[in-house]
């Protein structure tokens, strides 16, 4: 039987950073995943990670933005580790290589986000999932860590004699069609969410949640499952992301009769209050009749130019050509409210231990729970 010390379920950002910290720590570590790990779903994070490096800005604004946008059902503690860690792991990723946009004076470039009182998401362009996830599958190859790609996890491997602690997984190897059974002396689960339970998701097809399955048959609770977060703005049709960033560079909603209606709902804030209203929001001015046929709104980000467009929100510039057909240089952008996250996940502390022996979770998967009831955009690929 294969045996490592670490066996990691799941290649996203959260399963690599944990495997990469393991190993660094001297553990022996496998990383097995159902796609090959550029195929993860991190890949697709657009807008991006929030961290208070500004000399204006402080982690207990960030903690506090992060508390209030959960409505007030965060675990603080919680919030509190991952605000004030948030600048380390941002520079602690451009010191390993990630290619951040850039200010003119060469610090990382950081856009609004919604539900934050200051532009305190770093990002790539519009690929910032791409290029952490770029960075750390470089790590993980600089560490020679064993990856079993096209590996669908069965079960997870239970003591039922003893304290039940999880000692392993079973795998469908797809290629070969064989069962495989992977010993571990831990188990880090990072399967991401399970999106594709909702007809309208901006998830890829592989967020079935069968990790949530393994975890829950294998007797670790889950925690939270029903705080779902709709992003305000996918594509209508495909349901492709159309990123938060494009509301945080100056973009804005209009409903069918032309009418910015986000300063109805949220005076202050408008276009970039926290996407558990602007969703509503848009709902509402959907079943009011203030919609387009076929239920959706219109995204405008052509005051922003050319340049802007296709530097900064490029994939949003393409995305839009290719899956709608249509130039957001020139014509304005129809969105739709999708499923997007799961707050819930398998109940973990802080430290990323469930209540079963051996066994770990991280990111969307899990649930510490650092977003309560609603996750500000840019946390989770800081989670
Ligand atoms: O809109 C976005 O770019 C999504 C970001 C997030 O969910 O964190």
């Amino acid at each position: 039987m294969i045996r490592h010390d670490v066996l990691v379920i799941g290649s996203g950002l959260a399963g690599l950073r944990a495997a990469i910290a393991a190993a660094t720590a001297g553990a022996d570590v496998g990383v097995a995943s159902k796609v090959y790990p550029v195929r993860s779903h991190s890949v697709a994070a657009q807008g991006g990670i929030n961290a208070a490096i500004a000399q204006e800005d402080n982690w207990e604004n960030h903690a506090f933005d992060t508390i209030k946008g959960s409505d007030y059902l965060a675990d603080q503690g919680a919030v509190e580790t991952m605000c004030r860690e948030a600048p380390g792991t941002v520079y602690e990723m451009e010191h390993w290589g990630t290619i951040f946009s850039r200010t003119a004076q060469g610090r990382i470039a950081q856009r609004s986000f919604g539900g934050q009182d200051f532009p305190r998401a770093c990002y790539a362009a519009d690929k910032t999932g791409r290029a952490l996830f770029q960075t750390l599958y470089e790590q993980s190859l600089k560490l020679g860590l064993t990856v079993y790609s096209e590996f669908t996890a069965l079960s997870l491997i239970r003591d039922e004699g003893g304290n039940g602690a999880i000692q392993g997984a079973v795998f469908l190897d797809l290629a070969s069609g064989r069962v495989e059974a992977i010993a571990a002396g831990a188990v880090v689960l990072a399967t991401g969410g399970p999106g594709r339970m909702y007809q309208r998701t901006t998830n890829p097809l592989l967020s079935t949640g069968d990790g949530l399955g393994l975890a829950y048959r294998a007797g670790a609770p889950l925690k939270d499952m029903e705080f779902v977060q709709f992003h305000p703005t996918s594509l209508f049709g495909s349901n492709v992301l159309i990123t938060e960033g494009a509301r945080g560079e100056g973009g804005f909603l209009l409903n069918a009769r032309g009418e910015r209606f986000m300063d109805r709902y949220a005076p202050k804030l408008r276009d970039v209050a926290p996407r558990d209203i602007v969703s509503r929001s848009i709902e509402t001015e959907i079943l009011a009749g203030r919609g387009f046929p076929g239920g959706y709104v219109e995204l405008d980000i052509r005051h922003l130019g050319e340049g802007l467009i296709r530097h900064r929100l490029s994939e949003i510039y393409e995305f839009s050509r290719v899956f709608a057909g249509i130039d957001p240089v020139r014509e304005k952008i129809p969105v739709q409210p999708a499923q997007h996250y799961m707050m819930g996940g398998v109940s973990t502390d802080a430290r990323g231990a469930t209540e079963v022996p051996g066994f770990y979770a991280a990111g969307e998967g899990a649930c510490v729970s650092v977003h309560g009831a609603n996750r500000l955009g840019a946390n989770s690929l800081l989670e």
